[in-house]
């Protein structure tokens, strides 16, 4: 079956970042000129995806904004090259791409959040993205990992090296054979203390799902946090069906976090073509004080 659905959950509280995230969604914080969700939807189109699910809450309607509503591009005061850039800050979703938005009423967690796109997923397999994990790639982790899902057909989860000192932050993977990009998951464990931790491999915010996800999402009930956990669903899944995790290509940077949203900030800042150079010289001298 074609795998073209992709959900965007973006209804959390994003309560590490308040007061920035009491109106905002922290989905639609900027690393240097662009919200996160748009690089999360670049990488989902590079990656073929052509339906796009938001899953929002009510009291945020700034991403739907973002990419539905258009910015009056006949102004009589405007150069032309001010009205191209009107022009493309309406086109930032291509002809031919489905944007879908479902509310999630309360934030009872990221299963939860995943669930109430299933009337839009039908019984298709789907991609999930966190648009609070910024991987910074060549060929985007999306692009590779659906390669992947050609081959296998089966669940794919997106992992990386982690710190185990960190463990607690994350979900890890309990995997068979270590030498591999693509292991087979024998189970997962939400949040362990680093002496629980089964590995060092952290599962990171890029996942594609057979169908059946949504049925073990149904069938466990709060976990950790008392919210409904994507974690508890894999793990109930592993039971019936293949899950792989997948070592990606790229550098990750937390945005969820304030000091990782900083560093992303930084090291794409330091990349941009008008001001990367001078920004290098004032960090140097900024350092050197
Ligand atoms: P996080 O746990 O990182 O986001 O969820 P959060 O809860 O918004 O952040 P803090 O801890 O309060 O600062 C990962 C992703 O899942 C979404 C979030 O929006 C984020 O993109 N999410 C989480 C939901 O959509 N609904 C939820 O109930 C929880």
């Amino acid at each position: 079956m074609r795998l073209n659905k992709i959900v965007f959950p973006v209804a959390g509280l994003g309560s590490r970042f308040f007061p920035a995230t009491k109106s905002t969604p922290k989905e639609m914080l900027p690393v240097v000129d662009k919200p996160l969700i748009q690089y999360a939807v670049e990488e989902a189109l590079e990656a073929g995806f052509t339906e796009l699910i938001f899953v929002t809450s009510k009291s945020k309607t700034s991403i739907r904004d973002h990419f539905d509503s258009k910015l009056n591009t006949n102004l009589s005061n405007v150069t032309k090259e001010k009205k191209e850039l009107l022009n493309k800050m309406n086109k930032i979703i291509p002809d031919g791409i489905l944007c879908k938005y479902v509310f999630q009423e309360e934030p009872l967690g990221l299963g939860h959040a995943i669930l109430q796109a299933k009337p839009i997923i039908n019984d298709e397999p789907f991609a999930v993205i966190l648009a609070d994990d910024l991987i910074d790639a060549k060929t985007g982790v999306l692009r590779q990992m659906v390669d992947l899902y050609r081959d296998t057909k089966s669940s794919i989860i997106s992992v990386h090296k982690i710190d185990k000192a960190y463990s607690a932050q994350y979900g890890i993977a309990s995997i068979t054979d270590k030498s591999q990009k693509i292991m087979k998951l024998t189970d997962i464990v939400e949040k362990p203390q680093p002496e629980e931790a089964p590995s060092n491999l952290g599962v990171v915010g890029r996942y594609i799902f057979c169908n059946e996800i949504l049925q073990s999402l149904e069938n466990i009930s709060f976990g950790t946090g008392n919210e409904i956990q994507l974690t508890d669903g894999i793990k109930l899944m592993i039971s019936t069906s293949s899950v792989y995790a997948y070592e990606f290509e790229g550098i990750r940077y937390d945005c969820g976090d304030k000091l990782g949203f900083i560093k992303a900030n930084i090291e794409y800042a330091l990349r941009n073509k008008i001001f990367g150079n001078e920004l290098e010289s004032y960090l140097k001298s900024r350092l050197k004080k």
